[in-house]
C-alpha cells in the first residue's frame, strides 16, 4: 500500500492570469490575427511559451516607466528604433551589433542636441508580426494567406510558406531571446563606451557628403574634452541602459508570456519592456486595448490623423485611468503634410482630459508611398518635415516633444529616398532587403539625429 499524499491544487497565478486574459478577449474584436489551421498545434505553442521563462523582468519595466515619465516631462527624450519587421533570418550577430550602434549612435547626438538623457529603445527582440491591408495576397491570380510576420508565416510566396504556423511564435521566442542576450552584452560590456561612440560619429560627418553636420559634431568634441578635463568618470559610461519594444499584435504570443510579478502581484507582459498597440487595433472594443489596459508595463498607442477625439478620451480612461507620468505614449505618425493641422487638437483633448503622456513623433508611417519603380517608400526629407511640423505643435502649445520613433537598420539598406548620400529612385532595386516597410538606413539614421538635434538644442 503506497503512502496517501494530499491532492495538491496547482496555484499556478500565471495559469488563472491566462484563462482571465482569454475569456476577457473572447467578447472583444481581435483585429489582424492570423487563422490558424490547426488549434491543437496552436494551444501545444501556447503552452510551451507559457512554460518559458520572461523575456524582460517587471523590476526593468517599472524603471523604463520612470524614464518614460521623465520624457513626458522635457527631463529625457525617448530614441525608438528598428526594423518595421524583424527576421528571424536577419537576426544575426553582425545585424543586431549594427542597429544597436545606429541607435546609440543616434542617442549620443541627441543627448548633446536635448542636453537631457536618451532613453535608448530597440525596436526589436520581438517585433516579429505585422498587421497588413488584406488577409490574402494574390499574384497572378493565385491567392494566399498575406505574410502576417516571421512569427506566424514565411515571406515566400507558396501555399507551404504562408501556411499560418504557431511553433513560429516560439522559434520568435527563441530569435528574442538570443538577440535580447547580445543586446545585453553589447550594452554592458563595453561596446556602448561613449568614447567609441564619439569615434563612431567623427567617422560620419568626416565623410565629405555629412559635413554640413561639423559644426555641430566639432561641439560634441568639445564638450567631450570638456569632460575630459573636469576628470568625467568616463568608466561609468562605458554601459547604457537599453530597452526592447515591439508591436503586441499577436496575442497568442504576448498573453502566455505575461506574468504575474512576485514582487507585487501585478501583470507584466515579459515579451518587451514597452509595447504598443498600431493604428490598425486601438479600435472601440479592441481586444489589443483590452490587453494593454490588464498589464502594468509601459504602454504606447498609435495616432494617425484619423484619430478622434472620443478616440483620445476612451484610451486615456481605459490606459491610463490613474494619469501615471511614464505609463501611456502615445506615438503620434500624422504624415509631414498633415503633423501641423491634426496634432494640436489631439494634444488639446488630453490636456483637457488631464492626461499626462509622453508624445512620441513617428515621421515614418505617414509618409510612405510608391516609387515608380513600385516600390513602397519614403522621402528623407518628408520624415525631417514631419519631425520639425512635431516640434513647432508642441512649442506653439507648451507642451513637450518626448521622443521619436524610427524604422531603421544598421545596414547600408536604399529602401528610403533621399539623404545627403542622395539615394534616387532608380537606386532602390540595388538594396531593397526589408520585408514590410521601408526603412532609413545607418547613414540616413545619424543625418536624422544630427538635424533633430539641432531642432532640439533650438528649445
Ligand atoms: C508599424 O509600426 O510598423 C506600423 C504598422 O505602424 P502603424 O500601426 O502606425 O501603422
Ligand atoms: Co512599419
Amino acid at each position: 500500500m503506497g503512502r496517501n499524499y494530499p491532492v495538491r491544487v496547482s496555484t499556478d497565478p500565471n495559469a488563472q492570469l491566462h484563462r482571465d486574459l482569454a475569456q476577457a478577449a473572447g467578447s472583444r474584436i481581435a483585429a489582424q490575427q492570423p487563422v490558424w489551421p490547426d488549434q491543437a498545434e496552436l494551444q501545444a505553442a501556447v503552452a510551451e511559451l507559457a512554460s518559458y521563462p520572461p523575456l524582460v523582468f517587471a523590476g526593468e519595466c517599472d524603471v523604463m516607466m520612470t524614464r518614460m515619465a521623465a520624457a513626458s516631462q522635457g527631463e529625457a527624450f525617448v530614441l525608438m528604433g528598428g526594423d518595421c519587421a524583424e527576421t528571424f533570418a536577419g537576426a544575426t550577430a553582425n545585424n543586431i551589433r549594427d542597429r544597436i550602434k545606429t541607435v546609440l549612435q543616434m542617442a549620443a547626438v541627441l543627448t548633446y542636441g536635448a542636453s537631457v538623457p536618451v532613453v535608448k529603445v530597440g525596436r526589436m527582440a520581438g517585433q516579429y508580426a505585422k498587421p497588413r491591408s488584406a488577409d490574402l495576397e494574390t499574384r497572378a491570380g493565385v491567392s494566399l494567406p498575406a505574410y502576417r510576420g516571421d512569427m506566424v508565416n514565411d515571406f515566400a510566396f507558396t501555399p507551404e510558406s504562408r501556411r499560418p504556423d504557431p511553433n513560429r511564435m516560439v522559434a520568435a521566442y527563441h530569435r528574442s531571446s538570443a538577440t535580447l542576450n547580445l543586446v545585453r552584452a553589447f550594452t554592458t560590456g563595453g561596446f556602448a563606451d561613449l568614447r567609441h561612440v564619439h569615434d563612431w560619429n567623427k567617422g560620419f560627418v568626416s565623410n565629405a557628403a555629412n559635413q554640413r553636420y561639423e559644426r555641430l559634431a566639432h561641439d560634441i568634441d568639445k564638450a567631450m574634452r570638456f569632460m575630459a578635463a573636469c576628470g568625467a568618470d568616463f568608466e561609468a559610461m562605458r554601459t547604457t541602459e537599453f530597452f526592447a519594444a515591439h508591436e503586441a499584435l499577436l496575442l497568442d504570443y504576448e498573453r502566455p508570456l505575461t506574468r504575474i510579478d512576485s514582487r507585487n502581484g501585478l501583470a507584466y507582459d515579459t515579451s518587451a519592456h514597452f509595447i504598443w498597440v498600431g493604428e490598425r487595433t486601438r479600435a472601440q472594443d479592441s481586444a489589443h486595448v483590452d490587453f494593454l489596459a490588464r498589464v502594468h508595463n509601459p504602454i504606447g498607442v498609435k495616432l494617425s490623423p484619423k484619430t478622434s477625439h472620443d478616440d483620445v478620451k476612451r484610451l486615456l480612461a481605459q490606459l491610463d485611468p490613474d494619469r501615471e507620468p511614464g505609463r501611456l505614449t502615445f506615438i503620434t505618425r500624422m504624415g509631414s503634410r498633415a503633423v501641423s493641422d491634426a496634432l494640436p487638437a489631439l494634444i488639446e483633448v488630453v490636456r483637457s482630459e488631464g492626461g499626462v503622456v509622453t508624445w512620441v513623433c513617428d515621421p515614418m508611417h505617414g509618409n510612405t508611398f510608391e516609387s515608380n519603380g513600385g516600390y513602397k517608400t519614403r522621402n528623407f526629407d518628408d520624415i525631417v518635415a514631419e519631425v520639425e511640423g512635431f516640434f513647432q505643435v508642441h512649442r506653439s502649445l507648451g507642451t513637450v516633444p518626448g521622443g521619436l520613433h524610427v524604422e531603421l537598420t544598421g545596414n547600408d539598406v536604399t529602401e528610403c529616398l533621399g539623404g545627403s548620400e542622395k539615394i534616387l529612385d532608380t537606386d532602390l532595386e540595388k538594396r531593397y532587403e526589408t520585408v514590410c516597410d521601408p526603412r532609413l538606413n545607418h547613414q540616413q539614421s545619424l543625418e536624422l539625429a544630427f538635424l533633430v538635434a539641432e531642432m532640439l538644442a533650438q528649445d
